[in-house]
C-alpha cells in the first residue's frame, strides 16, 4: 500500500492530460498568451538550460532549420530559458552571424524565446530540476494539443541534445492517433501498421481474433494491426492534426 494518492500531482508539476498552465510572457517576438494564443495549434513549448552555450546553440540551429517541418503538421514552437531578453536576442543575433552547426549557418531563429528570469514558468512547468541544478531549467519538452491539453512530456539533462526527429515523430504520432482513433507502436512512423483495439470485448480470444475488421491483422487477441498508407496518414496530418 502506498499512502500517495494515485491522482495527487507532484509537486505541482504539470502532468499528460493537464491542461497547459497558462501564463503571459515576454519573448523575442513580443508578448505571449501561452496558451490562449496557440489554441487550434500544437505547440512545443521546450526549456534550456542558458543562452550563449553549445549544446543548447546546436538545438537552436536545429529547430530553427526545423521550424517549417514541425509548421507543416500545424506545430508552433516555443522556447524558454531563465535568461533575461536581452541575452537571448544577442545570443540569437550571434548564432546568426558567427556559428555554423553541420551544414547550417546563417540560421535566423524566428520563434518566441521566453525571457523567465523571475523562473515563475520554468518553476510552474517543473523545469527546474535542483538536483541537476538550482540555476537553469533542464532540457524539458512539453507537447500541447490544439485545445492548450499536455499530450506529451519529455525531459533531458543538461548535458544531453535532444532528437528533434523524434520531436516530429511525437506529433506525427499524437496527430496520427487522434485522427485515426488508433495507437502507434514501437519506433512507429507514418506508413507502418498502427494498433487498433481489437473488435468484441467479449468471446473467447480465438472468437475475438475472427472477429476483427478488414484490413486488419491480429497477431493475439490482444495485439491487432492495420495499414494505413503512409499517403493517407499524411494528408489527414498536414491538413492540421485531429
Ligand atoms: C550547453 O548547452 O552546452 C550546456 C548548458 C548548461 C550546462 C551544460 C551544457
Amino acid at each position: 500500500m502506498t499512502d500517495v494518492e494515485p491522482s495527487a500531482p507532484v509537486a505541482g508539476m504539470p502532468r499528460i492530460g493537464d491542461p497547459a498552465p497558462s501564463f503571459t510572457a515576454v519573448t523575442t517576438q513580443g508578448e505571449i498568451n501561452f496558451p490562449g494564443d496557440y489554441l487550434g495549434k500544437w505547440v512545443i513549448l521546450f526549456s534550456h538550460p542558458a543562452d550563449f552555450t553549445p549544446v543548447c546553440t546546436s538545438e537552436f540551429m536545429t529547430f530553427a532549420s526545423m521550424q517549417e517541418q514541425f509548421a507543416a503538421y500545424n506545430t508552433a514552437l516555443v522556447g524558454l530559458s531563465v535568461d533575461g531578453l536581452y541575452s537571448h536576442i544577442a545570443w540569437l543575433r550571434t548564432i546568426k552571424d558567427k556559428i555554423t552547426y553541420r551544414d547550417m549557418q546563417d540560421v535566423e531563429v524566428t520563434f518566441p524565446l521566453i525571457d523567465d528570469v523571475s523562473m515563475a514558468i520554468a518553476r510552474r512547468y517543473g523545469m527546474i530540476m535542483p538536483g541537476e541544478d538550482s540555476t537553469k531549467a533542464v532540457r524539458a519538452v512539453f507537447v500541447v494539443d490544439p485545445k492548450g491539453v499536455i499530450r506529451t512530456i519529455i525531459y533531458y539533462p543538461l548535458s544531453l541534445g535532444r532528437n528533434f526527429d523524434e520531436l516530429l515523430r511525437v506529433v506525427k504520432a499524437l496527430q496520427t492517433a487522434d485522427h485515426f482513433d488508433v495507437a502507434t507502436p514501437a519506433d512507429w512512423r507514418p506508413g507502418e501498421p498502427v494498433i487498433v483495439p481489437p473488435a468484441g470485448s467479449c468471446g473467447t480470444a480465438e472468437e475475438r481474433m475472427a472477429g476483427h475488421d478488414e484490413g486488419v491483422e491480429c497477431k493475439d487477441w490482444f495485439f491487432c494491426t492495420k495499414a494505413i498508407p503512409e499517403d493517407e496518414v499524411e494528408a489527414a496530418i498536414r491538413a492540421g492534426g485531429a
